[in-house]
């Protein structure tokens, strides 16, 4: 089996409003994205990590791979406008093998479990598709245009969903194939593969791997450092 892990970086972290990109941001001085990366790099399973950033940001990140010895890492990839279109370009340097796989991860989320990756990674060759995702804790309510409540759902089946998230190859590039076509726009690339029919496998996660999104995420991601050593 052949793993490519593609980690769309391209964004410009508005929620954060911080000067620089917040996967460049340091926790316990050293970047988030280096963190995520290191990740990957551990992991038995990864063959090669191709990261999807701003032409702007080349420079930087290509000395801290070097200085952090990041071998996995292939030549970087420029984004796009959305998180979609990052990932297609990434997907489009994925290389063509029998059984390849490919995973997807944020360049934000930089505590997750080497056996989170695994399962993810191994769901999805035996399977075709497989997401990261926690239990909902709250109970979750949906409202009409009026914000009254109209229905509690079961909490039971409700799963907050996260990445990594892994398919196999063929099955995302159709997946991508088909969203150029019609038009259709996802945040995660679970619903895209969902929507050519295909039921990934949900794989139960940590909740420590969160998205740093907003400033309190970065408060939080502090206290989450210790148990992520590099
Ligand atoms: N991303 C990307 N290309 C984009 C937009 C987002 O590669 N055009 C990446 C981000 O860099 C991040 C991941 O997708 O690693 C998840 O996106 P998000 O948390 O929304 O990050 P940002 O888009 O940077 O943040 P914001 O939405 O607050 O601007
Ligand atoms: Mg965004």
């Amino acid at each position: 089996m052949h793993t490519s892990v593609i980690i769309p970086a391209a964004g410009f972290g508005e929620r954060m409003g911080s000067a620089i990109g917040k996967q460049f941001l340091s926790i316990d001085n050293v970047p988030i994205i280096i963190r995520t990366i290191a990740c990957f790099q551990r992991s038995r399973l990864v063959d090669e990590i191709i990261i999807v950033t701003r032409e702007d940001s080349f420079a930087l990140l290509e000395e801290l791979i070097s200085s952090f010895a990041l071998s996995k890492v292939r030549p970087l990839v420029k984004g796009g406008a959305r998180r979609q279109d990052s990932v297609a370009l990434g997907l489009r340097t994925v290389p063509d093998v029998q059984d390849g796989i490919v995973c997807v991860h944020d360049a934000v989320r930089p505590f997750i479990l080497d056996a989170t990756i695994t399962q993810v990674i191994e769901a999805a060759g035996h399977f075709g598709a497989a997401i990261a995702a926690v239990k909902a804790k709250d109970t979750i309510k949906q409202s009409g245009s009026d914000g009254r409540v109209q229905q509690t759902l079961d909490r039971s089946t409700l799963w907050n969903v996260q990445t990594p998230q892994a398919f196999r190859t063929s099955i995302l590039r159709e997946a991508y194939a088909q969203a150029e076509r019609s038009g259709r726009t996802a945040t995660d690339d679970s619903f895209l593969v969902e929507s050519i029919g295909i039921a990934p496998v949900i794989v139960e996660s940590s909740y420590d791997n969160i998205k740093i999104t907003t400033p309190d995420d970065l408060l939080l991601g502090q206290l989450l450092a210790p148990r992520y050593p590099l």
